[in-house]
């Protein structure tokens, strides 16, 4: 199958291209589109056919379940039956955005949306792209990273080209993204909301309006794991291995002979620089803008190992750290 990219404008989508993309969409072909978080591989969500193609592109576990991309509130509740007031709230201050909220999910969604579990996970991008195609197809979009699965999630449309080259049809590309990494996911379908994957969005500005969200044990719970196969370890991973440590490591690692890249944040400045290095700013969203790009640049340098300086434990970094432990597995 050939894959055609087409640019379109993020800002001012020309209706042309969506109504290109909406038809691929409605025909029960997958198109890959950019939204404010990562670009997403989208398919009719509603179309179990269509989300079997996902599963295939992506080469993805058969279990885990794509968030659906809806277009309003409205068009989200064609999907529960239930609206709790803290989905509510969440939404009214947080989309369109990137947050993923998990609801118990109506009759009829189909299982392999769902992973054939009984909730859903459900988000209203901000992306103008996302949006118009999601409203131009008239379906809600289901769409994972665009990504084979286990691999990179794709900051612009050349990482999605990379992976996704001849299978499948259509990748519009509306450059990079604003965000970086991936949505939060929140479980509203309990009685406590609980943090299912950091994101974008920071735990501290949910936690602002809901109060205290209960949080998993980040990395190797296998409870939350299953709830969230999003959780699994070994996820958002380069090609190339990747370590936590600091220039003390890189320099042992450069004794052994080893070609290294290192992934820091923290400004040390050397003369003879014989790794290959990517500084990143040292604010959370503004390093998670830049991550994926580096993990994609530095994996295409044919190194033996990168070095990842880990950022603080702190809730703001909890979706950076996030990335990088998995990166790490
Ligand atoms: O930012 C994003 O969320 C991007 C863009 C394209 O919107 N999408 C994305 O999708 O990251 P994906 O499929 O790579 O990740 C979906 C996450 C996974 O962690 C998955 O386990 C979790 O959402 N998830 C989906 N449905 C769920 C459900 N019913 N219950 C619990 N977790 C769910
Ligand atoms: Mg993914």
């Amino acid at each position: 199958m050939e894959t055609r990219v087409i640019p379109i404008d993020s800002r001012h989508p020309s209706p042309e291209a969506i109504a290109e993309a909406a038809a691929l969409i409605r025909s029960g072909e997958l198109v890959a589109f950019p939204t404010e978080t990562v670009y997403g591989l989208g398919a009719d969500a509603l179309s179990v056919s269509a989300i079997e193609k996902v599963y295939a592109a992506k080469g993805r576990p058969q279990k885990n379940p794509l968030i659906a991309h809806v277009a309003s509130v409205e068009q989200a509740k064609t999907l529960t039956d239930t609206w709790p007031q803290v989905a509510d709230t969440l939404a009214k201050k947080f989309w369109p955005g990137p947050l993923t909220l998990v609801l118990r999910k109506k009759d009829g969604v189909p299982d392999a949306l769902t992973g054939g579990g009984d909730t859903v996970a459900i988000r209203l991008p901000a992306h103008p792209v996302a949006r118009d195609l999601i409203l131009k197809a008239g379906v809600p979009i289901a769409a994972p990273s665009a990504n084979r699965s286990g691999s990179l999630s794709p900051s612009e449309a050349a990482h999605v080209l990379g992976d996704l080259n001849g299978r499948i049809p259509m990748i519009l590309d509306g450059g990079p993204v604003t965000g970086g990494i991936e949505s939060t996911v929140i479980d509203v379908s309990g009685t406590h909301p609980a943090l299912l994957r950091p994101g974008l969005l920071s735990l501290e500005e949910i936690e602002k309006v809901i109060g205290p969200v209960e949080r998993p044990i980040l990395s190797g719970d296998s409870a939350h794991a299953l709830k969230s196969p999003g959780l699994l370890t070994r996820h958002y991973a380069p090609r190339t291995p990747l370590v936590h440590g600091t220039l003390v490591d890189v320099e042992k690692l450069l004794h052994e002979g080893k070609r290294i890249g290192f992934i820091h944040y923290s400004n040390t400045k050397f003369d003879h620089k014989t790794y290959v290095e990517r500084v990143l700013p040292a604010e959370p969203t503004a390093y998670a803008h830049d991550l994926y790009r580096a993990l994609h640049e530095l994996d295409s340098e044919k190194l033996d190992v990168i070095v990842a300086e880990l950022p603080p434990e702190k809730d703001a970094w909890l979706g950076v750290r996030d990335r990088l432990e998995r990166a790490a597995a």
